[in-house]
């Protein structure tokens, strides 16, 4: 169906005024307005500066743990039964309506038919054609920010006298020809956009396919194949795969032919789809783009499964970091630890790694801290040994490559950052503006 673009213009207007995410009944999908929530303060957000940065200087790891835990049990706190807090939050669509991204999209013509398929895409890191190109690509992948973050991007900023609007392009090239033109007025540490306020949060999430009947393959990730250069995510090339089962989903389309839902029964090496947090494909449209996305057939009642879920807020200046990906052994190994026991299933099935800094606590063998999410950046070249920040900090305008991987603290006033306006951490700033 082509929509002309009058009515796409009205579409996202829509969608700016409210998020449309998908309300269910128990056990069933339908399109429902859901408006966006906020994170609970209980769940420690956003906490004080002073304790975060403390707890960054005495590398208290586990504090830090603690911390990313709480707020992501804040995040997946039900809405309704199937609705997390952060998929009320404001997507992409909305962000950068005006970005390149979405303008392709446009023409592919699916934004008033699939609110929530919609705003899944091939992850932009793996576009890269240095990334391997016998990597998992079947994947997809979204971004949510949250209001705070969301009214930062929209709001008409005044900033060393000059009006920025970081949604628009033009207005970060104006901010970035005036920091060249009043060297003295803003020195290179100084050269970036108004920061982000301290409730801001970001999330990327990834997703798989996977079938509504028999058993789907999937890669896990392990611990031991840290030292490898790369974790290959296709299932065929790992050492280790889980079968997901279907036959127990307790989230299903409305008039899904298939009966039962009855609780998949427990085989060694098969996993029930219910250990993870999914979702079912619910529409013809909903299916194309899926299939479009992940470059694999999605029919209508298979489901997509997260897999992988970072998060940063902006509770100290250079932000926190933290990444969570589902694991088949959730209780086990270092990525378990910390975790409070109120986590409800199914996010207790999911594994976390956190980064206050880019340098430390350090690695045992004295390098700067990793963490990454083998979803998400396992398949970049190095991506085993990257830090979320130490590539993060590169999000600049003019642009630069996000490869090769880097590691460990860079100043803000570094070389790197001369002719440069720093976008406060964001590669969507720079990546869907530019
Ligand atoms: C080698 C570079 C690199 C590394 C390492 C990396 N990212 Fe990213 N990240 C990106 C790029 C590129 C994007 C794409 C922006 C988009 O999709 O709009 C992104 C997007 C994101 C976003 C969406 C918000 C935004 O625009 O930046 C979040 C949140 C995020 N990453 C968190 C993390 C976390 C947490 C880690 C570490 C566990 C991490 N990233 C590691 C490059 C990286």
């Amino acid at each position: 169906m082509i929509v002309c673009s009058n009515q796409i213009e009205v579409i996202v207007r829509q969608l700016l005024s409210f998020v449309t995410v998908v309300l269910s009944l128990p056990s069933l999908a339908s399109a429902q307005p859901v408006k966006v929530v906020d994170i609970e303060p209980r769940f420690d957000f956003p906490a004080p500066q002073a304790g975060l940065e403390s707890l960054r200087d005495r590398q208290d790891l586990s504090g830090m743990r603690r911390h990313a835990w709480r707020v992501f049990e804040g995040l997946t706190q039900p809405v309704d039964p199937h609705t997390p807090v952060w998929i009320t939050w404001h997507t992409r669509i909305e962000i950068f309506p005006q970005g390149l991204m979405i303008q392709k999209r446009r023409k592919e013509s699916k934004l008033n038919e699939t609110p929530f398929f919609t705003e899944l895409e091939p992850p932009l890191q793996l576009v890269d054609k240095r990334i391997s190109l016998d990597g998992d690509r079947n994947v997809l992948s979204g971004i949510y920010f949250n209001h705070s973050a969301f009214l930062h991007i929209q709001h008409d900023h005044t900033w060393f006298g000059e009006k920025v609007q970081l949604q628009v392009p033009p207005s970060i090239e104006r901010l970035n020809k005036w920091f060249d033109d009043h060297p003295a007025e803003a020195d290179v540490a100084a050269r970036q956009i108004p920061p982000f306020p301290r409730d801001s949060i970001a999330v990327k999430v990834m997703w798989k396919p996977v079938h509504q009947s028999g058993l789907t393959e999937m890669a896990v990730w392990d611990v031991d194949s840290y030292s490898s250069s790369h974790f290959n995510s296709r299932p065929e090339l790992n050492k280790r795969v889980v079968h997901i089962d279907p036959s127990g989903s307790t989230f299903r389309c409305p008039g899904s032919a298939v009966q039962s839902a009855l609780p998949a029964r427990p085989r060694p090496g098969v996993t029930d789809i219910n250990d993870f947090y999914y979702r079912p494909v619910c529409s013809e449209a909903e299916a194309e783009v899926a299939s479009a996305v992940a470059k694999v057939p999605v029919e209508v009642n298979d489901y997509i499964v997260l897999v992988g879920f970072h998060f940063t807020t902006k509770e100290i200046p250079d932000w926190v970091w933290a990444t969570a990906w589902w694991h088949d052994r959730p209780r086990e190994g270092p990525y378990a630890k910390d975790r409070p026991l109120t986590l409800r299933a199914p996010w207790n099935h999911y594994l976390l790694n956190v980064a206050f800094d880019a340098e430390t606590p350090k690695q045992p063998d004295g390098s700067p801290r990793i963490c990454f999410n083998p979803w998400l950046e396992g398949s970049f070249p190095d991506g085993p040994v990257s830090n979320c920040m130490a590539c993060h900090r590169l999000s600049t305008f003019p642009k630069t490559d996000i490869l090769p991987v880097n590691r460990g603290a860079l100043p803000p006033d570094h070389q790197f950052f001369v002719g440069r306006t720093k976008l406060d951490f964001l590669w969507s700033l720079a990546i869907r503006t530019q």
